[in-house]
């Protein structure tokens, strides 16, 4: 019995630290969108040096922008999220693309 309950504790304690690790990764390097208007390259890992994770996940957690921009009818359609997300930051710091074909690529 002694013996069942060690093993369930440690097997308990691996599991919490897979969860740690799966919590804190740091998602894909580069991610690719494909609309109508030409595809928008986004280098994840280089804006990670350009701002807290919060600024962007500002939720708090990982989930897809999608997941509630277009679902949640208190947040903004998805298309005007990633449009004020990422032009308003690159209008203050004066760095990075505002204009339309800069990001959009054909
Ligand atoms: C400059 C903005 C920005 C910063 C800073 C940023 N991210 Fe992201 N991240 C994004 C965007 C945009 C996506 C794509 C999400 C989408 O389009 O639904 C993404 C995707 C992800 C995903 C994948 C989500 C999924 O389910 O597909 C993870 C995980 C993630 N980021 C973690 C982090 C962590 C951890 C940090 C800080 C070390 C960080 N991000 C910093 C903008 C950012
Ligand atoms: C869990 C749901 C959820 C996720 C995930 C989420 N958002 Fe939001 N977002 C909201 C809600 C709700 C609002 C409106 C209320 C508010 O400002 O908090 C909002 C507001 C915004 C705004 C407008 C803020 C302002 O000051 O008016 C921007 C820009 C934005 N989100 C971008 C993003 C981006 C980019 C992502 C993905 C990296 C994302 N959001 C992920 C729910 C979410
Ligand atoms: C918190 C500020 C911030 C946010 C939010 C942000 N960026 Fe940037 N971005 C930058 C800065 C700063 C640069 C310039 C980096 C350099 O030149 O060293 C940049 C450069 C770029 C570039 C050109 C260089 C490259 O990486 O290819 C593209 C494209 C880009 N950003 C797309 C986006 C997209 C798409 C989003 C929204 C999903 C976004 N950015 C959100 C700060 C930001
Ligand atoms: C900083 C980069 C950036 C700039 C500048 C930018 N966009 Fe976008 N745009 C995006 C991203 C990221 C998305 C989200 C793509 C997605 O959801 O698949 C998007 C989405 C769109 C969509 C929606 C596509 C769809 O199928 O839902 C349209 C239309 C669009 N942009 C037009 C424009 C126009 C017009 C301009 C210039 C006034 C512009 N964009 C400037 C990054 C940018």
């Amino acid at each position: 019995m002694k013996k069942l309950l060690i093993m369930l504790t440690a097997t308990i304690l691996v599991l919490t630290v897979a969860t740690i690790v799966v919590a804190v990764t740091t998602g894909p390097e580069e991610i690719k969108y494909t609309p109508k208007m030409g595809t928008v390259t986004f280098n994840h890992s280089a804006h990670q040096n350009q701002a807290d994770c919060v600024t962007c996940h500002h939720t708090g957690d990982y989930a897809q922008c999608k997941s509630c921009h277009g679902v949640d009818p208190k947040a903004p359609k998805a298309k005007n999220a990633y449009h004020q997300s990422c032009k308003e930051c690159h209008k203050e710091g004066g760095k990075g693309p505002t204009k339309c074909k800069e990001c959009h690529i054909k």
